[in-house]
């Protein structure tokens, strides 16, 4: 029988909570660098396994995927009440249901309609921009990519609430801030103030999803969107997804279709500014190819640069900084015994800077991306996506998203940093900075 793998010690009750909680991205990297590619850790009473080796990952999400759910972290009644049974949580039967009537919206030739919607709600946002102003850049994209997925997936436009709606999902995400330490678990028993904003928060963004619902319900039409989708969708015994089951899934990518989206972007927009020669490439780009013409769905091909620079941005701040799982089952890997109900995570953040694999791992170097080693990658040393059976579905969608959102933007505007402002990374559900990103528009 293999033994289990070596890591740090902890405090007797609490074991790593505390050191995880006040450095959650120094500690996993610190972990790695002290203990190898497998580590064992503990939460309160919760053991969890942190996987560093891209074949090891691969295991965890695809080869023996079966031996494994969704973290635990996923499953407490905070988040059940966000996102239900949606497709992110949903496991089993169900979930392989739900992915195969969601899968068709989120093909390759479906999604490339969605092209025109994206530019279109791009240009819309930026006329209102004044070269000279400042502005928090991500807060911009949150807001833009929030209006893009309400109106391609559920053909409805919030941007009247969209502001709202940005508030009530910052309000949303804060108590997740201690998510994977497993102490909001606790907290979330107690009803303290911020307990009750979340559940209220929440119950408003309700309201707006049981009104976009209702108002398809009402007019009975099919848009061909996601959402004519699974409102036709039907059982084999006639039986159609419940108010509260389409809420689960809408809920779900108004979530998951969004904030990681802009997130990409507002990383992108901030390594752009404070790396001129890239931006300089960039641009040239920007000109040859369009020559001052919107983009269009067309135009991916050419926009090689700008999708590296998406990638690149992606492998540095990856919007999805950690994939979690638990073992249904005692089994082995990365040649360690993994007890049933281990937790086993996988960190975007340090494999992505791994100088196994990458060279120069902390610089943006977009060009990597058209590189001879880079045809070398091991499959799991870069998984922005994450990967196997729960795979994003909405990739594609994401990576047409800010591509063409760069270049329709990067045409007319550049950004500098406001002196002063200090970027920071902020590991919450998804990789977020801090404080904003704030920039001064410069005209192009
Ligand atoms: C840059 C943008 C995005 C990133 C980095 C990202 C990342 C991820 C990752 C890592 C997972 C896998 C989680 C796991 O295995 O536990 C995932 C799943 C998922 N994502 Fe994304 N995502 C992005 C954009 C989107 C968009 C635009 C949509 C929808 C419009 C979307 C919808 C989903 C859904 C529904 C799942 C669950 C799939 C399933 O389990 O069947 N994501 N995403």
């Amino acid at each position: 029988m293999n033994s289990l793998p070596p890591g740090p010690k902890g405090k007797l009750i609490t074991g790593v909570m505390r050191e995880f909680n006040r450095d959650t991205l120094g500690f996993i990297t610190r972990c790695h660098r002290e203990y190898g590619d497998v580590v064992r850790s503990r939460f309160l009473y919760v053991y969890a396994h942190f996987l560093y080796n891209p074949a090891d990952i691969e295991a965890l999400l695809t080869t023996n995927a079966k031996s494994y759910r969704k973290a635990q972290s996923l499953r407490s009644p905070f988040f059940h009440r966000l996102v239900g049974n949606g497709l992110v949580t949903s496991e089993g039967d169900f979930w392989r249901r739900q992915r195969r009537l969601a899968q068709p919206a989120f093909h390759r030739q479906r999604i490339s309609s969605y092209g025109d919607i994206m530019v279109q709600y791009a240009n819309r946002a930026i006329d209102k921009w004044q070269a000279g102003e400042q502005r928090d850049v991500a807060r911009d994209m949150t807001r833009l990519t929030l209006e893009i997925v309400v109106k391609t997936l559920f053909n409805s436009d919030v941007s009247n609430e969209a502001d709202h709606v940005g508030a009530i999902l910052s309000e949303i995400v804060k108590p997740f801030a201690s998510q994977a330490t497993l102490k909001w678990i606790a907290d979330n028993r107690l009803p303290t103030p911020g307990h009750r904003r979340y559940f209220n928060a929440v119950s408003e963004i309700d309201r707006i999803v049981f009104r976009i619902i209702a108002e398809r319900r009402a007019s009975g039409s099919d848009e061909g969107d996601l959402l004519s989708m699974l409102l036709q969708a039907q059982d084999e015994d006639g039986s159609q997804m419940s108010d509260s089951q389409l809420r689960d899934e809408v809920m779900t990518l108004f979530l998951a279709g969004h904030e990681t989206t802009a997130l990409a972007l507002s990383w992108s927009w901030y390594l752009l500014a404070t790396h001129p020669e890239a931006e300089k490439k960039f641009h040239a780009e920007l000109d040859e190819v369009l020559g001052g013409r919107a983009p269009d769905v067309s135009d991916l091909p050419e926009l090689r640069y700008t999708e590296m620079i998406a990638k690149e941005t992606m492998r540095l701040y990856p919007p999805a900084y950690a994939i979690g799982r638990e073992a249904i089952e005692d089994t082995e890997l990365g040649g360690f015994r993994v007890p049933r109900k281990t937790q086993l995570f996988a960190f975007q953040w340090v494999t992505h800077r791994d100088p196994r694999f990458f060279e120069r791992p902390d610089e943006f170097e977009p060009e990597r991306w058209d590189s001879e080693s880079i045809q070398r990658l091991p499959k799991y040393a870069y998984f922005p996506f994450g990967g196997g059976p729960r795979q994003c579905i909405g990739n594609y969608f994401a990576m047409m998203e800010i591509v063409l959102l760069l270049a329709t933007i990067g045409q007319r505007f550049k950004f500098s940093m406001i002196e002063g402002h200090e970027v920071q990374v902020l590991p919450v559900l998804s990789l977020r900075p801090k404080n904003g990103i704030k920039v001064r528009l410069l005209q192009r």
